[in-house]
């Protein structure tokens, strides 16, 4: 009886795994064709070929087209396409759920929702069809990736100034204690989301924010488990320069040229050494 059983398992799923690379490779017949832009030379939004082995190495080979482009079927395709970028987040949130929760509670999707299109939803962060675990060093949001990430917005002087949002988040980061150990590849320093949060993130002005002043001493606190409450105040983005603060920038200096004098010294030092050992060698071998 068992036999039978796990023969109609075994029957059971190869039937459904064929359905499924059956319905993908309907779709693929057409959009995993290199010559799609060809078949249908009138269409010109970028993006349609999609190659299998994107598909083959994202999380979701498992998952069907269908399964996220919920209202295409066949083609031709329903007029209910293109896909709205608000959208994306419900077609993702019958899989991710608790996830899709937290993110409606973040500033990106209330900006989304008031009209600041330019606001991240799911795809941005992730990517779309080539989604990786985040596990897999690949992964946009692989914790050395990170900052690479947010700073696609975040970096931006075209948004910031649209959004009257603070600027160099990247730059102030990565001159920082943090953004130079992760640089090093040491995985346990903080990124971007370790402070910020990652699906709920708020502005620092939200009392439930995670950079809330309120709240720093446990957010930093999860990896320093004895900050103080000035440790708590040390400033992560901290505009190193001329006009910015005084203090970063003067050590700044001093440090450069130090270290450059010493390399200096040190390179001359050894071209004196390696001249002196052949000039050495050359007269013991004009007296042997
Ligand atoms: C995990 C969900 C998901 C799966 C699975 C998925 N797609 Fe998509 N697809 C999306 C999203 C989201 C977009 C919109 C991308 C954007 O606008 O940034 C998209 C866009 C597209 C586009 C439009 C081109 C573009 O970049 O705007 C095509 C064509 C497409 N998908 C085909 C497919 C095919 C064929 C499959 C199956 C082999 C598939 N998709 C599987 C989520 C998915
Ligand atoms: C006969 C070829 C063909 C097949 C089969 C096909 N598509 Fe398409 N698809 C197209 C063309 C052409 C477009 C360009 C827009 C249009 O004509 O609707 C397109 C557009 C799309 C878009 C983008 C819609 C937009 O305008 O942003 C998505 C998503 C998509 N297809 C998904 C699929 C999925 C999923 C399947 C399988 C169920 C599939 N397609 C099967 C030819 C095809
Ligand atoms: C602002 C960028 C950003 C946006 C927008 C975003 N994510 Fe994420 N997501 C991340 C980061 C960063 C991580 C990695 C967190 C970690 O390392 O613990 C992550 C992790 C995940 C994970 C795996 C871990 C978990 O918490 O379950 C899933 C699943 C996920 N995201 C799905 C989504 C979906 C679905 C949406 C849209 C509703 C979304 N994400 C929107 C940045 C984002
Ligand atoms: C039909 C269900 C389904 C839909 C829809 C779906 N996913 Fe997934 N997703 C999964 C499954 C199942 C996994 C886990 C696969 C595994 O562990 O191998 C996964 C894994 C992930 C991961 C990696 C999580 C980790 O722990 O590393 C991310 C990120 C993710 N999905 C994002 C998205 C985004 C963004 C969308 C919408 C564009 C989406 N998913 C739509 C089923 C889905
Ligand atoms: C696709 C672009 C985009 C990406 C990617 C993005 N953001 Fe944002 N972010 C925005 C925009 C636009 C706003 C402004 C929303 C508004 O109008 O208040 C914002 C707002 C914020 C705010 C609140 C700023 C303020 O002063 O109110 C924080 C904090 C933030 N993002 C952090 C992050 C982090 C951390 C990441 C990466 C995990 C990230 N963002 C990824 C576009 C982006
Ligand atoms: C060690 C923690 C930490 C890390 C790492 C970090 N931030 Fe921040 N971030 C903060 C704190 C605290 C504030 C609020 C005070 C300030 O502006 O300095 C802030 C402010 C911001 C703001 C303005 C939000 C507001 O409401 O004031 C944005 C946007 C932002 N950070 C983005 C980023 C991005 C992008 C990265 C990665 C490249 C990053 N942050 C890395 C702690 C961090
Ligand atoms: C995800 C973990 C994590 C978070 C969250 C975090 N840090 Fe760190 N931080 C580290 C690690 C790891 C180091 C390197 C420590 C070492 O190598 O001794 C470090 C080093 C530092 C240093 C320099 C070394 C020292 O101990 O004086 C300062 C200053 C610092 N962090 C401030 C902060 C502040 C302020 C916050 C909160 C806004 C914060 N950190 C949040 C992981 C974190």
């Amino acid at each position: 009886m068992k036999k039978i059983i796990l023969m109609v398992g075994v029957v059971f799923f190869c039937f459904r795994q064929s359905a499924y690379s059956m319905d993908n490779s309907k779709c693929m017949q057409c959009h995993g064709d290199q010559g799609f832009y060809q078949k249908f030379p009138d269409i010109k939004q970028p993006g349609m070929y999609i190659s299998p082995a994107t598909i083959a190495g994202s999380v979701h080979k498992g998952i069907t087209c269908t399964q996220c482009h919920t209202a295409i079927t066949g083609y031709p395709h329903p007029s209910t396409a293109p896909l709205q970028k608000t959208a994306i987040p419900a077609m993702c949130s019958t899989c991710h759920r608790d996830v899709y929760e937290k993110y409606t509670r973040s500033i990106h999707w209330t900006a989304l929702e008031n009209g600041v299109t330019a606001a991240p939803v799911c795809t941005d962060c992730h990517g779309t069809h080539g989604i990786l675990k985040i596990t897999n060093p690949g992964a946009k949001v692989y914790p050395e990736n990170i900052p690479k990430t947010c700073a696609s917005c975040h970096d931006s002087v075209k948004l910031a100034e649209q959004y009257n949002l603070p600027l160099n988040r990247l730059t102030t980061f990565e001159n920082s204690f943090h953004g130079i150990a992760l640089k090093f590849g040491d995985l346990r320093a903080a990124n971007c989301a370790s402070c910020h949060g990652t699906h709920e993130i708020l502005p620092s002005s939200d009392p439930r924010s995670s950079i809330n002043k309120a709240n720093l001493a446990k957010t930093c606190g999860k990896c320093h488990p004895n900050a103080t409450a000035n440790f708590v105040k040390s400033r992560v983005h901290v505009v190193v320069s001329k006009h910015g603060e005084k203090g970063p920038y003067i050590v700044r200096v001093f440090y450069t040229w130090f270290i450059s004098i010493l390399i200096t010294i040190f390179v001359l030092y050894v071209a004196f050494d390696i001249i002196n050992t052949r000039r050495k060698k050359k007269n013991r071998s004009k007296h042997s």
